[in-house]
């Protein structure tokens, strides 16, 4: 042992003496499998003095007993169940640490970024500054390389791997532009465009007309087919309603919040096509308050299912259901860089943002937008309230992005959640696939290399898999069942397959941990490690399922049949929106972060007991009685989780 240790010191010192580093470094992040459609030019030589605008992403204080301190607000058994924090108490609690601070701030000087270049973010989270390149190579031990994307011509700035001072490694999260590419891609680019970055958050195709109706066939306003006898072949409002056994807000107190990101919009005479037919009670122009971040607008220059589909949906279901609540459209992104979630965060939390923009630059949209019609004001920084519940139908594969990037935005769930927001995310509709149904060529999802989808490693979703999220899957009414019956629904397995799986991120939370023991005791899936971790250590999802088959929704001024777990969402959020009201009426919070009341209440669920997500050429996992990776623990049950969080302080 001793001899070892001595060993390697003594290898440092040789390295510093031959090279002009006093310290000791340590690899920090490295891509582990290049990414197919990246290729690397070696021949084209980066300009020395080209400028990289870096950001350190410092690493936060108390985030590791994050987990207890949202557990403390949020399971039911605590006393201090939903005394939620102030944002100022959540960012106090979490900054770096002035050491963190100070040492970063003396390697950067030493390293000869003078520290009047550097800039710290408000929460203290980044520390920004322009360099070139030969700066950043020598301060990462690192080279920069053009990479072009096969696909669009894009090009893109980054690096192999990159190292940190040995002693700084654990006050640095991860630094950008390194190893990240974009995860998604738009319209070729002028090719010097480095700076340039994709839209990167995609509506996961969680919609999708179904395969039997062309698009735009109108399914003709006729009142006698929306009846609760048709209820499984045309979902409207009142089948969710009996389905789940609620009925319609009346107080008008809670706040409830859906994401968009542009160009995707809503087209208000869909809205109004929608109330005509399928929720009379609802005046004709009620609109949602809309909250236009980093320059975005509803757009209505384009228009097809493709556009306005998602937000559609999203909106007609969300304002029907919590009706007369307020529903809060947050628009997110402009029309030429678009914009992701953590976009999407830093407007409703300053201390996530920053005042020279905190994202990385290969994933996010930087505002000012340089390009041409791009968006000239400065990125939005808390600048809008966060609702009380959040819905978002859109979604990445965990293996697009990395696991440091991951983390952080998964962390900032769990701030959110300290605040008292309740988060939604679609679980997917590819069942244990990924986005467009494709699957891993590497054990882990490593490298982010996808195949076609008939066979390969199963493909798990993000953020559904960030354990401070409520992950929401898709079920589907039985055939020719009225939904007066007490189990009329099975996995959803009409055009799309509820997503589900487990994380190759993140580890398993405590209050799931008992349901998913059960799940492997009683219904031991017969996968093998190579297909999926089945070491039943990671985080599982997704945690409850709404109907996702089947729903009436007006888009461009037809009346259409919608598939996916992305009206999943906005349904299973109306309920918790539903329960908020009845709270705020009994003087009490808002549930905020509900995973831990839904899991110590699995008899509040409908369990929904048979169907499965196939994908990678399996037929998936089973939904099986209790918990199960399909459908999580079932869809909701209103009086008993009514009940359920009514019984709490
Ligand atoms: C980096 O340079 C850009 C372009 O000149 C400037 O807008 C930005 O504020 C600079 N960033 C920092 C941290 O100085
Ligand atoms: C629906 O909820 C009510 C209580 O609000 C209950 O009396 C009724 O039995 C429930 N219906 C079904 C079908 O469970
Ligand atoms: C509740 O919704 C149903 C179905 O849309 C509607 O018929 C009824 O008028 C609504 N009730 C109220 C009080 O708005
Ligand atoms: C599965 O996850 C556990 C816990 O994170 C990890 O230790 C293990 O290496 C993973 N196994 C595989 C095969 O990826
Ligand atoms: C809620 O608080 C208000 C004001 O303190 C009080 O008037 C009302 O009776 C309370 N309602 C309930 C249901 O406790």
């Amino acid at each position: 042992m001793k001899l070892t240790v001595l060993a390697i010191v003594g290898g440092f010192v040789a390295q510093a003496l031959a090279a002009p580093a006093p310290v000791p470094y340590t690899l920090h992040e490295k891509r582990e499998v290049q990414k197919e459609k990246w290729t690397r030019n070696l021949d084209v030589k980066l300009n020395r003095d080209a400028v990289i605008p870096i950001s350190i992403g410092l690493t936060q204080r108390n985030l590791e007993n994050g987990y207890d301190m949202l557990m403390d607000v949020s399971h039911p058994e605590s006393p201090n169940y939903g005394k939620h924090w102030s944002m100022q108490k959540i960012k106090e609690t979490f900054a770096p640490s002035a050491e963190t601070v100070g040492s970063v701030k003396s390697w950067l000087a030493e390293s000869g970024i003078d520290n009047s270049r550097v800039k710290f973010s408000k929460s203290l989270g980044w520390a920004k500054f322009n360099a070139t390149v030969e700066e950043v190579e020598y301060l990462l031990r690192t080279e920069y390389y053009a990479y072009t994307n096969a696909e669009t011509g894009n090009d893109h700035l980054a690096c192999e791997d990159y190292s940190v001072p040995t002693h700084l490694k654990e006050h640095i999260d991860f630094v950008t532009p390194t190893i990240h590419f974009d995860a998604l891609v738009k319209p070729k680019k002028n090719r010097r465009d480095l700076e340039k970055r994709s839209m990167r958050v995609r509506p996961t195709p969680q919609i999708k007309k179904g395969s039997d109706i062309a698009p735009g066939t109108d399914l003709s306003p006729d009142a006698t087919k929306y009846t609760l006898a048709n209820c499984y072949e045309y979902i409207t409002p009142e089948c969710l309603r009996a389905l789940y056994n609620f009925t319609n807000g009346t107080l008008a107190l809670s706040s409830y919040g859906i994401v968009e990101y542009t160009p995707q919009a809503y087209l208000q005479t869909d809205l109004n096509l929608f109330y005509t037919n399928l929720a009379r009670e609802i005046p004709s122009g009620t609109k949602p308050t809309v909250d236009l971040i980093d320059g975005a607008t509803v757009q209505t220059t384009t228009q097809s299912f493709d556009d306005n589909g998602e937000s559609d949906l999203d909106l007609q279901y969300a304002i029907a259901l919590v009706y007369p609540q307020k529903v809060t459209l947050y628009q997110t992104g402009d029309s030429v860089e678009g914009a992701s979630f953590n976009n999407f965060l830093d407007a409703i939390d300053a201390a996530y943002c920053t005042s020279g923009g905190g994202d990385d630059s290969s994933q996010d949209g930087i505002y000012p937008d340089t390009a041409s019609g791009g968006y000239k004001g400065d990125e939005d920084c808390g600048t809008f309230k966060a609702a009380s519940v959040i819905s978002t139908s859109y979604g990445y594969n965990e293996a697009d992005l990395t696991a440091a990037y991951e983390t952080r935005q998964c962390n900032e769930y769990m701030k959110l959640g300290l605040a008292g927001t309740t988060f939604l995310y679609s679980s997917g509709d590819y069942g244990v696939a990924g986005n467009s149904g494709q699957c891993c060529t590497k054990a882990k999802c490593a490298g982010g290399t996808y195949n076609s989808g008939t066979s390969g490693t199963f493909n798990p979703a993000f953020p559904a898999t960030c354990p401070y999220v409520t992950s929401v899957g898709a079920t589907q009414i039985k055939p020719n069942t009225l939904v007066t019956a007490t189990a009329p629904e099975e996995a959803c397995q009409t055009v799309i397959y509820s997503g589900g799986g487990f994380s190759n991120v993140f580890a398993m939370p405590s209050y799931q941990s008992a349901a998913v023991a059960s799940y492997y005791t009683s219904h031991k899936p017969s996968f093998t490690a190579t297909q999926y971790n089945n070491s039943q250590a990671v985080r599982g999802y997704p945690d409850v399922s709404a109907n996702g088959a089947n729903y009436v929704v007006a888009v461009d001024g037809t009346l259409s049949l919608v598939y996916g777990t992305s009206a999943s969402a906005p349904t299973f959020g109306s309920v918790i929106t539903l329960i908020n009201e009845q709270r705020i009426a009994a003087n009490k919070s808002v549930v905020g972060f509900i995973n831990p009341t839904v899991y110590a209440n699995p008899s509040a669920f409908n369990d929904i007991t048979s169907g499965g997500n196939e994908g990678c050429g399996t037929a998936g996992f089973t939904a099986v009685a209790g918990w199960d990776p399909v459908t999580g623990l079932g869809t909701p049950n209103y009086p008993k989780l009514l009940a359920a969080f009514l019984a709490l302080s």
